[in-house]
């Protein structure tokens, strides 16, 4: 017997269901926003990831060296794809472009729960819009995603942040852009490693000033709302060409909310700065989606990236977009039971005698599904009564029966299998009763 490989998922008949389900709501979500299918390979070359999405995505690659001696591996995520599709065409590419995917990613990841290694995602993006009102379009985008399943703002919080605000300030503590990212992937981790821990990762970007300047990002990632987020900033060593900055980007913090605000969707957001995601190549607002009790891990991630499709050689294009994990909102949807009971039924079961019956009955039943009607029947001729049992047990609601009399007769008899009422349909007639029946 051959086990599967940890961290992969066998997808039964039922949950192939759960996840049709899944898929279906999301594409439905994405065509009502105006959202462009697309799709990629799985396998992509090494290159493509590699220093694009950042030192931890590239440690969890699945890659090998193919039999041509390229070095490719499964991808992780679908954003430096987008960005490789989208600038092989920027110049045809009518803009805003609005795409979104659904695929199946690979992460090696240590094994915990909610992390798995193949895990499937839902993807969207609009690239070509610099301005803010792409993230609005986009977190209305991602808000639907959950409201489509009956989730409400009771149960969903999007936190809002912004990897630019953290750039000005830490600029303004003296680090270059380098150094911004080193600190920013330290902050990423705080939530989840030790307060001497973070310290130690500090230290080589502020020496001895280490734990002042880990009380100042502390405040920061404590801000909770516009006012505040303004106050920290300018109150903080914020003068001339800085100032106006932060100034300008407090001015499309405004237009982001308010937008959200507009579409009703306010109580779904949350000012959160201490947001500043694992990828590397973010640049402005970032955010996340959690289940409002914490107990699960991210639903969803996103967050712009203005330059990536230009280090993956293409030109310079402003972008913007998201991810939504299967998991999560596997898991969530589970708990406060919004998954719909699969049935899996048949229409009709057809019950038949013996070869020459058996003739006439495979005459209708192609016939029938022609017609768009899921039809069964026993694929070995056994005895009447068991295949009775079998038409009980298939959930059919009719079950139709070629017997040696009704052959005779030129008749087929027709049950229903609920209230057990029984009539004579003249054999021509069959397609015509069950479409009135239906
Ligand atoms: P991400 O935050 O790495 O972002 O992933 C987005 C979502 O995918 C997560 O919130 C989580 O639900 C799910 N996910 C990620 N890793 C795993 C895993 N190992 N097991 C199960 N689920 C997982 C991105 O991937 C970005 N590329 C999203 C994006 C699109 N940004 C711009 N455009």
């Amino acid at each position: 017997m051959f086990d599967r490989l940890p961290g992969f998922r066998d997808f039964y008949p039922e949950e192939c269901a759960v996840r049709n389900h899944l898929f279906r709501n999301w594409r439905s979500s994405a065509r009502r926003f105006g959202f462009a299918e697309y799709d990629a390979p799985a396998l992509e070359s090494l290159d493509l990831f590699r220093a694009k999405s950042g030192d931890e995505i590239v440690e969890q690659l699945f890659s090998f060296t193919d039999r041509g001696g390229r070095e490719v591996a499964l991808r992780p995520e679908m954003t430096p794809s987008l960005a490789r599709l989208a600038g092989a065409r920027a110049h045809s590419l009518r803009k805003p472009v609005k795409w979104f995917s659904i695929g199946e990613q690979y992460r090696y990841e240590r094994q915990q729960r909610g992390r798995l290694r193949s895990f499937y995602q839902f993807n969207a993006d609009i690239l070509g819009e610099p301005g803010p009102e792409a993230e609005i379009e986009l977190i209305a985008l991602l808000i639907h995603l959950f409201t489509a399943f009956g989730l409400t703002e009771d149960d969903i919080v999007v936190r809002l942040s912004d990897r630019d605000l953290w750039f000005f300030y830490l600029q303004g503590m003296g680090l270059d852009d380098d150094g911004c990212g080193g600190v920013l992937s330290v902050i990423d981790k705080m939530g989840r490693e030790s307060e001497e821990k973070t310290l130690e990762k500090l230290k080589p970007y502020f020496g001895a000033r280490a734990s002042h300047f880990l009380a100042k990002i502390s405040m920061l990632r404590e801000v909770s709302s516009l006012e505040e987020m303004e106050e920290f900033l300018l109150a903080h060593s914020m003068e001339g060409e800085a100032r106006v900055a932060v100034e300008k980007r407090v001015a499309e913090w405004r237009t982001l909310v308010s937008g959200l605000n507009a579409m009703g969707l306010g109580g779904f957001i949350e000012v959160n700065l201490s947001i500043v995601r694992g990828l590397a190549y973010y640049t402005g607002f970032v955010f996340e989606a959690f289940d409002r009790d914490g107990k699960f891990r991210a639903l969803a991630g996103g967050g712009r990236y203005d330059h990536l499709i230009e280090k993956l050689s293409g030109p310079q294009m402003a972008a913007a977009g998201l991810g939504v994990g299967d998991a999560t909102l596997w898991e969530l949807l589970t708990a406060r039971k919004l998954l719909p009971r699969y049935v899996d039924a048949a229409d009709i079961f057809v019950v038949t005698g013996g070869e020459a019956e058996r003739e006439a009955a495979f005459r209708d039943i192609g016939r029938l599904r022609e017609a768009g009607f899921r039809v069964e029947y026993s694929l070995k001729p056994v005895a009447f009564g068991k295949q009775f049992k079998l038409a009980a047990s298939s959930g059919a609601r009719l079950a139709l029966i070629y017997g040696s009399e009704e052959l005779a007769n030129e008749t087929v008899k027709a049950r229903n299998l609920a209230d057990r009422t029984e009539q004579e349909v003249p054999a021509a007639r069959v397609i015509d009763f069950v479409r009135e029946a239906f």
